[in-house]
C-alpha cells in the first residue's frame, strides 16, 4: 500500500481516537510558526519566529528574504515546539500545514517540511487554508465557542463577512472589491512614515489624534455587504503627498485617527447589518486587524446594543500562528476533509 492509501485508513481512525495531537506549521508570510494542538482546542505549544525586524528596514515583506529566513528558522522552531509541548515526534498523530493563501516561496518551505515530516513519521498530512485558520483562532481562545456564527474576516490579505454554519461549512456574504483592510492600514502607515507592519502603529498614533478629517468610504456599496478600501487609502496618500509638495505640516495623529475611525465604522456597521439580516446572534472577528482595539470596541458595543454575543481571538492568536492551523485541521479531520498526498503544493490564493 502506498503512503496515501495507508493514510486514508489512519485518518479515518483518528476520528474516534480519544486524544489527537496535531503538529501544525504556518509559514505563509513573515512568521515561521509551529504549534502542537491537542483535540483542536488545547495549545500545548505555539512557537513563532517573527521576521518583522528583518523586513522593517525594507518597509514591507520582501518575499525572497522571507523564504530564506523560513528555511533558516524552521528546524529550530520545530524542535522548540516539541520540547515546549513536552512530547516526542512519536506522539504526533498528524501534521497540518498552511498550503495557501500567502507568498508562494514562503508557503513552500512549510509545505515541504510538513510533507517530509508526515512521510517520515508515517502520519496523515492535512492541508489547511490560512484564512480558515484565522477563524479557528477563536476556538483556541474561547473553549465554548461553536458554530453557527457570523465571521468578520479582517487580515492583511482578506476582508470578508462569512456565515459559518458549521466547522467546515462557510458561506460568503460579502468581500472587498479591491484592497484588504490590513493592506490599507499598511499603506496608510507607510505614507505616514510609520514602520512595518502598519496596523499596530496606526492604532498607537491614532490614540493621540482626533477625527478631524471625517473620511468616508464610497456610497456605491452602501446597500451591500461588500467593502472597498482603495478610495480612502488613495485619499490619504494624496492628502499627504500634496501637503509634502507644498511643504505643509500635517497632523499625522489626526490622519491616523480619522482613517481608523472611517474603516472601523465601515467594518463594524456592515458586520452588525449582516448579523441582523441573517438573524445570527454570535459575531466572531478573525485576522490580524482583529487585534485593533478600536474595531473591537465598536463591534462589542454594537453587539451589546443588539443582543449579539461578540468574540475576538486573544491577542497572540490574532496575527499569524501555527496553533490556529492545528485547531482548524482537527475539525477538518473530524469531517474527513483535507487529507493531502505527497504531491501537495502551495497556492498563493485560495477561495473563501
Ligand atoms: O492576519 P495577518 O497576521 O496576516 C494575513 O493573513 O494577512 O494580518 C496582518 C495584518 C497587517 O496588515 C497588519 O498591519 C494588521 O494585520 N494588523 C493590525 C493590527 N495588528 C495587525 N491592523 C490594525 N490594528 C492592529 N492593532
Ligand atoms: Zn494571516
Amino acid at each position: 500500500m502506498n503512503y496515501y492509501e495507508r493514510m486514508k485508513e489512519k485518518y479515518n481512525n483518528l476520528k474516534s481516537k480519544e486524544d489527537v495531537i496535531i503538529l501544525s506549521i504556518e509559514s505563509s508570510c513573515d512568521e515561521t510558526s509551529i504549534a502542537v494542538v491537542k483535540n483542536g482546542r488545547q495549545v500545548l505549544s505555539n512557537i513563532i519566529a517573527s521576521q518583522i525586524e528583518i523586513h522593517r528596514r525594507f518597509g514591507g515583506v520582501v518575499p525572497e528574504v522571507a523564504s530564506r529566513n523560513h528555511i533558516l528558522a524552521i528546524s529550530n522552531v520545530y524542535r522548540q515546539a516539541l520540547s515546549d509541548a513536552g512530547i516526542t515526534k512519536e506522539d504526533i498523530d498528524a501534521v497540518a500545514v498552511t498550503y495557501g493563501a500567502g507568498l508562494m516561496g514562503a508557503l513552500l518551505v512549510g509545505v515541504n517540511f510538513a510533507k517530509a515530516l508526515a512521510y517520515g513519521l508515517d502520519v496523515p498530512l492535512i492541508a489547511v487554508s490560512h484564512v480558515y485558520g484565522h477563524i479557528s483562532a477563536n476556538f483556541i481562545s474561547h473553549p465554548n465557542l461553536e458554530p453557527p456564527f457570523l465571521c468578520l474576516m479582517v487580515s492583511g490579505g482578506h476582508t470578508a463577512i462569512l456565515k459559518v454554519t458549521d466547522y467546515n461549512k462557510k458561506e460568503m456574504l460579502g468581500t472587498t472589491i479591491d484592497d484588504a483592510v490590513g493592506e490599507a492600514f499598511d499603506k496608510v502607515a507607510r505614507v505616514l512614515s510609520l514602520p512595518y507592519p502598519g496596523g499596530p502603529e496606526i492604532e498607537k498614533l491614532a490614540k493621540s489624534g482626533e477625527n478631524t478629517y471625517h473620511f468616508t468610504v464610497s456610497n456605491a456599496l452602501k446597500h451591500t455587504l461588500n467593502f472597498s478600501f482603495s478610495g480612502i487609502k488613495t485619499e490619504v496618500v494624496n492628502l499627504v503627498h500634496n501637503a509634502n509638495q507644498k511643504g505643509e505640516e500635517l497632523n499625522r495623529a489626526d490622519i491616523a485617527c480619522s482613517f481608523q475611525e472611517c474603516v472601523t465604522d465601515e467594518l463594524s456597521q456592515k458586520a452588525i447589518t449582516a448579523c441582523k439580516s441573517q438573524n445570527i446572534k454570535k459575531l466572531v472577528v478573525a485576522g490580524g486587524v482583529g487585534a485593533n482595539s478600536r474595531l473591537k470596541e465598536k463591534l462589542s458595543s454594537f453587539c451589546n446594543e443588539n443582543d449579539i454575543e461578540f468574540y475576538a481571538p486573544v491577542l497572540k492568536y490574532c496575527t499569524d500562528n501555527g496553533a490556529m492551523i492545528g485547531s482548524c485541521a482537527y475539525y477538518m479531520m473530524k469531517d474527513g476533509l483535507g487529507l493531502a498526498n505527497l504531491d501537495l503544493t502551495a497556492r498563493p490564493n485560495v477561495d473563501l
